[in-house]
């Protein structure tokens, strides 16, 4: 794992594997800052959208579009106090389920709404649905403090058309992830609602934590890996430690009051590190 970005993973190659990238920090730490930018500035999701656009326009011309296509899908989905919610279509969320896709090992969320894109306003527009969607909310340290994780999963096919319907598809993924942020109740003043979305918050991040740190002890391939003890590690199995490409950016705050959040996520930052993937193209015949 990298704590640097690979935006460009899946847009060069689209025949390559699986990719994810995820902020993960304290609350108010700005990870939605560094995922979703601001006014003035592009955050990951958009720049790694936009990369993706100029890399398939670049690969039609050069190749000529009658002979090569994409399809480009997305999903939006929450996990909200440990239940699952289509970002896209809130009310499509009754009792959504994970599921693993056999041939890539991936994990999908059977039902979730999939939509075809064909333009970066169409992709904009599916951010803008989500992001209104969202479980929001104001703590004492963060007046819009993310309650909930999302994930924003964007799925490209390409095929050699002049060889169908022998060809294979090669199917690319990637996964922005905003995380919600641990945090501590002295802190953030979180009582009724807010208190109980913080423990589910706490106990998802520390699934994490456990999965991070059982995939860095020696023999941890032979032995149990806790993936199903979130739907946060489950979702994103494949992102640890499997069959993907994954970068990992830690934010941390300078604020002296927050000492042991910065050194708890410098220590996971260590740890993720060391993690080794076993990224593989994708290809579906
Ligand atoms: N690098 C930055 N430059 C300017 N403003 C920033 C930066 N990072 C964060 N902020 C601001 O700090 C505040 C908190 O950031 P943000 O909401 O991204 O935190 P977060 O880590 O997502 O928190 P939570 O876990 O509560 O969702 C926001 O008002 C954001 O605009
Ligand atoms: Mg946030």
């Amino acid at each position: 794992m990298h704590t640097h970005s690979r935006i460009g993973l899946l847009a060069r190659t689209p025949g390559c594997t699986a990719g994810t990238i995820f902020a993960y920090g304290q609350t108010s730490s700005g990870k939605t800052y560094t995922m979703k930018g601001s006014e003035n500035s592009d955050g990951i999701i958009s720049m790694a959208i936009m990369q993706i656009f100029q890399t398939v326009i670049a690969v039609r011309s050069l190749t000529c579009s009658s002979n090569r296509d994409f399809l480009l899908r997305v999903s939006y989905l929450e996990i909200y106090n440990e239940v699952i919610k289509d970002l896209l279509n809130p009310e499509n969320s009754v009792n959504l389920k994970i599921q693993e896709n056999p041939q890539s090992r991936e994990m999908f969320i059977k039902g979730l709404t999939e939509l075809s894109v064909g333009s970066l306003d169409e992709i904009d527009q599916c951010l803008r649905i989500g992001e209104a969607n969202r479980h929001v909310g104001e703590t004492n340290i963060n007046e819009f403090s993310s309650r909930s994780h999302t994930i924003f999963r964007i799925v490209s096919s390409g095929a050699s058309l002049e060889d169908v319907p022998s060809a294979a598809v090669k199917v690319s993924t990637l996964n922005l992830v905003d995380l919600a942020g641990s945090e501590r109740v002295g802190h953030t003043g979180a009582e009724g609602v807010r208190l109980k979305e913080g423990g589910h918050i706490n106990k998802s991040l520390l699934a994490l934590g456990n999965v991070i740190k059982k995939l860095t002890e020696e023999g941890s391939a032979a032995s149990h890996v806790p993936y199903r003890d979130s739907k946060l590690t489950r979702i994103l199995q494949s992102s640890l430690g499997g069959n993907a490409r994954t970068s990992i950016i830690c934010t941390v705050t300078p604020a002296a009051a927050y000492i042991d959040e910065t050194h708890s996520t410098l220590k996971f930052a260590g740890k993720a590190k060391q993690v080794k993937n076993k990224p593989e193209v994708n290809e579906v015949r």
